[in-house]
Formats: structure tokens, C-alpha cells, sequence
């Protein structure tokens, strides 16, 4: 039997929020110059349709990022595999990233970022579960807040597959 994947969020409507939050971003930063960082691998197909949307100036870096834990949940103690090659003192950054689960990923990755001396830090998450948050993180703009289920398509994987699917599913795996 193959894993079971039920649909949450098609393409069109995560593209049109997508081109909201782009608007938003647009209007918020007016006048200024945004180095978006893509943390991959989650959030690249989510990065590179935000990109698209957005009327300004934009730089777009990249960062990996590992945590020790077990297969469901981050442990909090984050590793760098790939940084970015530039400084980014001074810079306006937008991390974009695919989905905040317990949070600990991301407060430990602002924490680093802003050690760095950017002008200023602000988050896009395309996915918030905030019923297992245990670390406090605060996202600027968010796709959509989803319930606690385990989603897969538009960049998120379960066991490395399904970054392809250009819609959002629930995923049941096989037993
Ligand atoms: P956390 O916020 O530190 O718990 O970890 C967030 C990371 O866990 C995300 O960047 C994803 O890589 C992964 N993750 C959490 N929930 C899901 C999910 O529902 N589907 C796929 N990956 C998830
Ligand atoms: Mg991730």
C-alpha cells in the first residue's frame, strides 16, 4: 500500500495567499532592499514564489540547517550544514521558511542571525502549527495556521519525498 496523501491546500489557493503575502511584504518594506534566506530544503519552492510576488529590490541567500532529534521532533540544538557566504550586517533579512512546528529550529536560528548585526529580522513562515509550539517564536507573515497533522507537498517532505507535489496534503503513511 502507498502512503495516503489527502489534500489540505490546493495550488491555486496557496499561490494566491502566496500573492497576498507578496503584496503585503511589498508594501511594508516600500523603499527599502530585502535579502530574503531561504532555508532549504523546505522552503525553496515557497522562497522562489514569494520572490516573484514581491515589487522591491531582493537579494536571496541560503542556509541549511540540522537538528538533532528523532524523526518527528527537533531537539532545539541546531546545526549549521550550510551558512551563508555573505555578511549581512546592516541588511534588511526576511527569512522565509516552510512550516513552524515546535519552534525550536527557528529561535535558535534568529538568535544567530541577529548576533550578526542585520538592520532588522523578519520571518515568513508558509506553514504555522502552533499547537506544539514549546519555543517562543514570533512569525511576521504567515500562509496558513494549520492544525496538528503532518503535511507534505509544496516543499515539505516526509522521509525525503513529496517536495514535488505543487499542493499541500495531509500525508497517512503506509503501515
Ligand atoms: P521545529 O519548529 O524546530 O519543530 O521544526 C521545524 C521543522 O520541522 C520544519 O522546518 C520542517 O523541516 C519540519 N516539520 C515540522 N512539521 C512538519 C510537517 O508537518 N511536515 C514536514 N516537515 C515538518
Ligand atoms: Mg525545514
Amino acid at each position: 500500500m502507498a502512503d495516503k496523501i489527502e489534500i489540505m491546500y490546493s495550488e491555486e489557493e496557496i499561490n494566491k495567499r502566496i500573492a497576498e503575502l507578496g503584496a503585503q511584504i511589498s508594501r511594508e518594506y516600500q523603499g527599502k532592499e530585502i535579502t530574503m534566506i531561504c532555508i532549504l530544503k523546505g522552503a525553496a519552492a515557497f522562497t522562489c514564489e514569494l520572490a516573484k510576488r514581491i515589487d522591491l529590490p531582493v537579494e536571496m541567500e541560503y542556509m541549511r540547517c540540522s537538528s538533532y532529534g528523532n524523526e518527528t521532533e527537533s531537539s532545539g540544538v541546531v546545526k549549521i550544514d550550510l551558512d551563508l557566504d555573505r555578511p549581512i550586517r546592516g541588511k534588511n533579512i526576511l527569512i522565509v521558511e516552510d512550516i513552524i512546528d515546535t519552534g525550536r529550529t527557528m529561535n535558535y536560528l534568529m538568535d544567530i542571525l541577529h548576533d550578526r548585526g542585520p538592520a532588522s529580522v523578519k520571518l515568513c513562515a508558509l506553514l504555522d502549527k502552533p499547537d506544539r509550539r514549546v519555543a517562543d517564536v514570533s512569525i511576521d507573515y504567515t500562509g496558513f495556521v494549520i492544525p496538528d497533522e503532518f503535511v507534505v507537498g509544496y516543499g515539505l517532505d516526509y522521509a525525503q519525498k513529496y517536495r514535488n507535489l505543487p499542493y499541500i496534503g495531509i500525508v497517512t503513511p503506509e503501515v
